[in-house]
């Protein structure tokens, strides 16, 4: 933690905006379950629910209030008195209870959703928030649709609830319409025109419709946003919010282009993540940055072969980071033999060269049929491979075997000269861009990892 970064505050929205995304729904005992594995992940705030939408919701924001003690807990309300009331009966009980009142200020909500002019607008925001203020200290007002809302007004409405009382302002692209250059843009003009501004905690919550919500999240927080609404997975609305994960190791890989803290706990995201998949039975996908199963899996050779040598060639932060367990070598037809040797040692089998090259055919071929090559083909492959024949010393054996067999063994019998490979070129020796190498005393070390480098191709 460095005295120069900006602290930027983590609202969790899993447990409202994400459980509205199809198939997501949570019963109240998975509520507090995640809502606990949120406090070990260290969010500021929890969004725990929208009180008045059923009783459930309700009683899950209650539950969730009074056992969860360190973070704010949030309950969502409409700009009306009933939905404010209600909100707050199911957090009074919270250690640091926090009423977020929204309201839609774009021109096409006003008229076709809730059939209000703009100053009917500017009065029941101003109103709603005098009410929560009432009841609780630390309020939040979002504009519903306020990038597509004109910018003019947006700051009148923000000037009105600021005066009546909010302590955060909450900006959403609720259609995940804008681009980040436009959101930073948005949220300066709120920063020089809103009245009162320097006393509230700007807030972006960005949908991800064209799949920009993180960057828009993050250009808000380059603009002078201190608070961040996202979701773990990105579970959302649509295409969903911006991801937690996502957001909070943009700032820690990249401290030189976003230079803030959070109070997120790395490695407690990998559980998160998992615990809320094993909840939803929704699956994250592999593909999925810092959580999905492909996010630290390499396959290809030259990918293998540098991770092994040093991670930082291929991963720009380590799987521990993130509290992920370990990472993953996929053996499948790209592979080289530094992997599939490596993963053979962690079988318990060690190889000469020459009993390498043999299962890295067999490897290959296999590999070529059925795409990834668990670690039981692979078994079955090096006992295929090296089945002890009457005349032949097996080249392999599990190291324990081979260690005593070495002990116990009669001298072995001459083997006929292996075939050679000449998967590379011979004679001087060249780099991937034949450049030639120079002349080396570890000469066997240095071709043996030109190879590795060449057979991943
Ligand atoms: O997307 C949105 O506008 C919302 C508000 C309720 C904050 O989720
Ligand atoms: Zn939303």
């Amino acid at each position: 933690m460095t005295a120069d970064r900006a602290r930027v505050i983590v609202f969790d929205t899993t447990l409202r905006d994400g459980e509205q995304s199809p198939g997501c729904s949570m019963n109240q005992q998975e509520k507090l379950r995640l809502a606990h594995q949120l406090d070990r992940l260290g969010v500021d705030v929890i969004e725990a629910g929208f009180p008045i939408a059923s009783e459930g919701d309700f009683e899950s924001v209650r539950a969730i209030a009074s056992v969860v003690r360190r973070p704010i807990i949030a309950g969502l309300a409409r700009a009306c008195r009933p939905d404010i009331e209600r909100a707050w009966e199911a957090l009074r009980d919270a250690e640091r209870p926090r009423i977020h009142v929204f309201l839609a200020t774009s021109d096409i909500h006003l008229k076709y959703k809730l059939r209000i002019t703009r100053d009917q607008c500017v009065e029941q925001a101003r109103e709603a928030i005098r009410f929560a203020k009432s009841l609780c200290d630390d309020v939040e007002f979002s504009p519903e649709d306020a990038t597509r809302t004109d910018p003019e007004f947006l700051c009148c409405v923000l000037e009105a609830v600021v005066e009546a009382g909010a302590t955060t302002l909450n900006i959403p692209d609720t259609v995940g319409y804008t681009v980040p250059t436009e959101f930073g843009e948005l949220i300066t003009t709120i920063r020089q025109r809103v009245k009162g501004i320097e006393r509230v905690t700007i807030s972006a919550h960005c949908h991800n419709d064209l799949g920009m919500a993180v960057a828009n999240a993050l250009a808000a927080v380059a603009a002078g946003a201190r608070q961040v609404e996202c979701t773990i997975n990105g579970i959302g609305e649509r295409a969903g919010n911006s991801s937690l994960e996502e957001i909070v190791m943009a700032m820690r890989v990249r401290p030189d282009r976003y230079p803030y803290e959070t109070g997120v706990v790395g490695e407690q995201i990998f559980a998160a993540s998992q615990m809320l998949s094993e909840i939803t039975g929704v699956p994250v996908q592999p593909n999925k940055a810092i959580i999905g199963r492909n996010a630290f899996a390499h396959e290809a050779g030259i990918h293998q072969d540098g991770v092994l040598k040093n991670p930082l060639t291929y991963e720009i932060m380590t799987p521990q980071s993130v509290g992920v367990p370990d990472s993953k070598l996929v053996l499948g037809k790209h592979s080289g033999r530094h992997a599939l040797s490596i993963r053979c040692e962690q079988l318990g089998y060690q190889f000469d060269r020459r009993g390498l090259d043999d299962i890295y055919r067999r490897f290959v071929r296999l590999a070529d049929k059925i795409k990834h090559v668990e670690d039981h083909h692979l078994l079955e492959l090096i006992r295929d491979t090296h089945k002890p024949s009457g005349s032949a010393t097996p080249l392999i054996e599990p190291l324990a075997q081979a260690k005593a067999a070495v002990v116990n063994a009669p001298p072995p019998a001459p083997e006929p000269e292996p075939e050679p490979i000449r998967a590379f070129p011979v004679g001087p020796q060249t780099n991937a861009f034949g450049v030639p190498l120079p002349a080396h005393s570890d000469s066997h070390h240095e071709q043996t990892q030109q190879e590795d480098y060449l057979w991943g191709v």
